[in-house]
């Protein structure tokens, strides 16, 4: 029996990652507006973990002469896609990002004023003990006046068969489909399965283009973590509403809160 040759997708993943999921000069401006709030002083040194492709660091690398990156991530592949897609930095930026491919929990890099991770990537360590040695490890790289800046996703709705859909333009117009999908979640240990699903018109589904498979921390539990790691002082951003009571994409330092179906929120480990 003959099978049907599967359709190659028109574009790399990398690029429709880009183009759907991140934005890292507005992730690298909140970074910095962050530092500025709890230090009265802009930072310029920053480590990106599971980095992937290190679009932050090289938007971060773009802020001024002063900034460098180090950027780690343990897939080599798409850390080497990265570094094929650096032509909107000048040669002086390039030389200022240093990437490894590393093991986040085990990396030596230099001591930065920020360690961040974007997409909910802490999710990826999944039990306790390794998360506050992970903390550990990322505060012995922090100087002093650092913090540790990541993201996390919450809500009932994490834990429902959801599936989001929205469209997006590709840098060539194309528009595309994005679909999000909440594939599993285990509520015994909170691990959970997502992917990202694109379907372009006239085309099948492109499905599981990215798979994810993270355990889905709560705040109080991370918070617990970086104190216990050694950490001096942990803050939350959460985003704000607008008129409507949607989010605003505005985040701000907050203790009391509404509890909403989906969030996302900014924790800050804070070394004094
Ligand atoms: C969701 S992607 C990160 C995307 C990127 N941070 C962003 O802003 O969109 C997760 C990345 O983490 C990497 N990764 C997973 N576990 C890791 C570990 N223990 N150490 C280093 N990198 C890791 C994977 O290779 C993958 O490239």
């Amino acid at each position: 029996m003959k099978h049907k040759k599967k359709e190659k997708l028109p574009y790399h993943k990398y690029e429709l990652y880009e183009a759907s999921v991140q934005d890292p000069k507005d992730e690298m401006e909140f970074v910095n507006r962050v530092y500025q709030e709890v230090f009265q002083k802009d930072a310029t040194h920053l480590r990106e973990d599971f980095c992937a492709t290190f679009r932050n660091s090289c938007h971060w690398v773009k802020r001024g002469p002063k900034h460098r990156a180090v950027a780690v991530d343990l897939c080599e592949k798409t850390i080497n896609y990265g570094k094929k897609h650096t032509d909107f930095l000048t040669k002086d930026e390039i030389q200022r990002i240093r990437t490894y491919v590393s093991n986040v929990m085990t990396v030596k890099t230099p001591s930065v004023d920020v360690i961040s991770v974007s997409n909910f990537s802490i999710g990826y360590i999944k039990k306790r003990n390794n998360l506050v040695k992970y903390f550990k490890n990322n505060l012995t790289h922090l100087r002093n006046d650092g913090i540790m800046i990541f993201d996390l996703l919450g809500g009932q709705e994490i834990s429902e068969p959801v599936k989001e859909k929205r469209t997006f333009s590709m840098p060539d117009g194309t528009r595309v489909q994005y679909i999000w999908d909440h594939e599993e979640f285990n509520p015994i240990n909170r691990n959970a399965s997502y992917s990202i699903h694109y379907k372009l018109k006239g085309k099948p589904a492109f499905e599981r283009v990215f798979e994810y498979h993270w355990r889905m921390w709560s705040i109080p539990e991370v918070v617990d973590c970086l104190i216990e790691a050694g950490f001096d002082d942990v803050k939350v951003y959460w985003e704000e509403d607008d008129e409507d009571g949607e989010g605003n994409g505005y985040f701000s330092q907050s203790e009391n809160v509404e509890d909403c179906p989906i969030w996302i929120a900014y924790v800050v480990g804070v070394k004094k």
